[in-house]
């Protein structure tokens, strides 16, 4: 009797020794299982286009910072780049989706830039931060929420370098004045119509030479929208117009265009005119360096995608963004432009 007690006893404690050991077991698995699983951010980042030299070199800039981010900071970031293939209703849908799959923020680079304010009502319903890059929103679509940010650069400065890169160049080389008529013939190659980019580094480029004193005739503008096949032809279709010999300085808005410029100078056998573009990418770069391309203006990408990537990490931790970012008036991260021509490549890096 006693033994049937005692084997009975044993017999339970044995089970709920089991029982307890597997509990323990699927507790400490659990828990194991919740330290190993790091915390994922999802990140939606929209382009208006990845066909877009630019663009592309953001979002570039923007994976590679956030796998250096996971691996300094132990987390997981989900960086889902949509492309808005140049269509505001087809970006507009994929920002739905975005918030519906559940993203901790979004990083917009908008199609139509005036058409911000429905989306950021969207991000403020959904509660997920927005931040738009490179395409500005128009000033009171950004007062709509505090949660709107945008990073890039004031377009007027690019203008304004590029401006002074072409001054420079005038006021020491009598030869760019090639008819020697004291007046400086240029045409000019524009970016998307309503950009804020093309706009204003049009207006700002030429205003700093005529604020300079500098009188300048235009021989012909005209939009070939960021991109360098359409600049090509336009400039080849001012060659074949007879311009050619006349034109002093090309003034191109992105160096995409001011590539394509270039290209159709060389193709028709045409004395290559100072040519200035914006951006500093690395076949403009090369064109520096080979002396084709007089000079561009440091569109700086990488602080773009750097800015963006520190908003999104403070939001994230429910930190003040000002204190991850220089914020202007709660909502712009300014990025500085730089010129540069063949001699700051010369310079040893610092
Ligand atoms: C860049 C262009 C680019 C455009 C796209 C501009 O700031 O200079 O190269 O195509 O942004 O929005
Ligand atoms: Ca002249």
């Amino acid at each position: 009797m006693n033994r049937t007690i005692k084997s009975c006893c044993s017999r339970w404690l044995r089970r709920a020794a089991a029982l307890a050991c597997g509990l323990l077991a699927a507790l400490t698995a659990g828990c194991g299982a919740a330290e190993a699983e790091p915390r994922v951010l999802r990140v939606g980042v929209a382009l208006y286009t990845q066909d877009d030299t630019f663009i592309s070199t953001i979002a570039q800039e923007l994976e590679r910072m956030a796998r250096e981010e996971e691996q300094a900071r132990g987390l997981r970031i989900n960086l889902s780049v949509v492309d808005g293939r140049s269509n505001q209703t087809t970006q507009l849908e994929q920002i739905d989706s975005l918030i519906g799959r559940g993203c901790d923020a979004l990083c917009v680079n908008i199609v139509d830039r005036t058409a911000a304010a429905v989306l950021i009502d969207k991000a403020q319903k959904a509660e997920v931060p927005v931040i738009f890059f490179n395409r500005q929103p128009v000033a009171e679509d950004m007062l709509r929420w505090e949660h709107a940010y945008y990073v890039g650069a004031k377009a007027e400065e690019g203008g304004i370098l590029q401006g002074r890169l072409v001054l420079e160049a005038w006021q020491t080389d009598p030869t760019l004045d090639r008819n020697g008529d004291g007046v400086l013939q240029y045409v000019m190659l524009e970016g998307e119509p309503g950009h804020q980019d093309a706009m204003l580094r049009t207006e700002y480029a030429v205003k700093t030479l005529t604020d300079a004193g500098v009188a300048v005739e235009k021989l012909a503008s005209d939009t070939a929208n960021w991109k360098r096949g359409q600049a090509m032809a336009k400039a080849q279709q001012w060659l074949d117009e007879g311009l050619g010999g006349s034109v002093e300085v090309v003034f191109a808005n992105n160096d995409d265009m001011a590539l394509g410029a270039i290209d159709a100078f060389k193709q028709a056998g045409e004395e290559l005119p100072l040519v200035v573009g914006v951006d500093a990418t690395a076949p403009a770069l090369e064109a520096v360096a080979a002396g084709e391309l007089y000079g561009t203006v440091r569109n700086d990408g990488a602080g773009i995608a750097r800015s963006m990537l520190d908003l999104v990490l403070a939001l994230a931790e429910e930190q003040d963004p000002a204190e991850a970012v220089e914020l202007e008036d709660g909502h712009y991260v300014w990025l500085p432009y730089r010129a540069v021509t063949a001699r700051d490549l010369e310079e040893p890096a610092a």
